[in-house]
């Protein structure tokens, strides 16, 4: 079957659509595999002594609540998340007690924070979808005190990170005809290129910038890992699409072709990311 005319919607749309959904439905088992990108989250928290927290890209609330949690009732955390779906997920998560915890559901690109209130903006893989990040990043920067810090994560290449793009590698043959993004195109990859991102948090308006090459090892039960390939990515994007014949041919393919990241009874792989720092001023 051809892919010739399909689309890839834009990122507000993915994230409102079939991304966000996926996100939502496999929020635990994606929570549980980059659970260290949290830990290593809560702790720069931590040591930082901020108490004031803006989580970009907040999804479904893991990091938000986590250091919500830790901070106890000397803290306040505010989510935002363009998805509804997400935010939703995260609210009903709120129940349980983080009542210093609060989600907006908006881009977070141009969503008019109050003024120099956050004194510090976190984020796990939330900051790489921007149309316009300069805009976004200085956006921020105004939502920040004058003291405040940023700590982000955000992916490397996608040659550094092989476990995610296996699925999309091995089902390419018959992917053919979906547009190749562009580089440093919103997206997953879309921070990969450290120079580029340097030179967006400078033009934003912070100072201080550090950009350091992270790897954390992460994992996901081995009989997850077929409902992870088939979801979500781009595969996930279009595999309801494929006949009957080809999902079968694909799905078998992209199972031998995590063979060799299956250790007993877990999938581990390493996540090549950059953990991005600045200061306000
Ligand atoms: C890879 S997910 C990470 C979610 C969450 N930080 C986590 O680690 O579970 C990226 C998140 O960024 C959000 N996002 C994308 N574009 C956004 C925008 N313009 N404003 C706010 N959130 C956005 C998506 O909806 C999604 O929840």
């Amino acid at each position: 079957m051809s892919l010739e005319n399909t689309e890839i919607p834009d990122m507000k749309s993915i994230w409102n659509g079939k991304g966000g959904q996926v996100w939502v439905e496999n929020q635990k088992l994606l929570d549980g595999m980059f659970k260290p990108f949290e830990d290593c989250l809560v702790k720069a928290v931590l040591d930082s002594g901020k108490v004031n927290i803006l989580d970009i890209g907040c999804g479904a609330g893991a990091t938000s609540l986590a250091t919500s949690w830790v901070l106890g009732e000397t803290g306040k955390v505010t989510g935002v998340d363009v998805s509804k779906a997400l935010i939703q997920a995260a609210k009903e998560r709120t129940t349980i007690g983080e009542s210093s915890t609060q989600f907006i559901c908006s881009d977070a690109q141009s969503y008019r924070f109050e003024e120099a209130v956050y004194d510090m903006v976190i984020s796990r893989f939330g900051v790489m979808f921007f149309d316009d990040p300069v805009a976004a990043f200085k956006n921020f920067h105004s939502a920040a005190t004058t003291d405040a810090q940023l700590h982000v994560y955000a992916w490397r290449s996608p040659t550094e990170n092989p476990f995610m793009t296996a699925a999309q590698k091995a089902a390419a043959p018959y992917m053919q005809g979906l547009p190749k993004p562009e580089p440093n195109a919103p997206g997953q990859f879309g921070f990969a290129n450290a120079d580029y991102v340097r030179e967006i948090l400078t033009k934003a308006g912070w100072k201080g910038v550090e950009i350091e090459p992270i790897d954390l090892e992460c994992s996901l039960a081995a009989r997850e890992l077929e409902k992870y390939n088939t979801n979500l990515g781009v595969l996930g994007m279009i595999y309801d699409q494929l006949d009957n014949e080809t999902r079968e041919e694909v799905r078998s393919k992209v199972q031998s072709a995590f063979q060799s990241f299956v250790k007993g009874d877990r999938a581990e792989f390493v996540a090549a990311c950059w953990k991005i720092t600045a200061c306000a001023n």
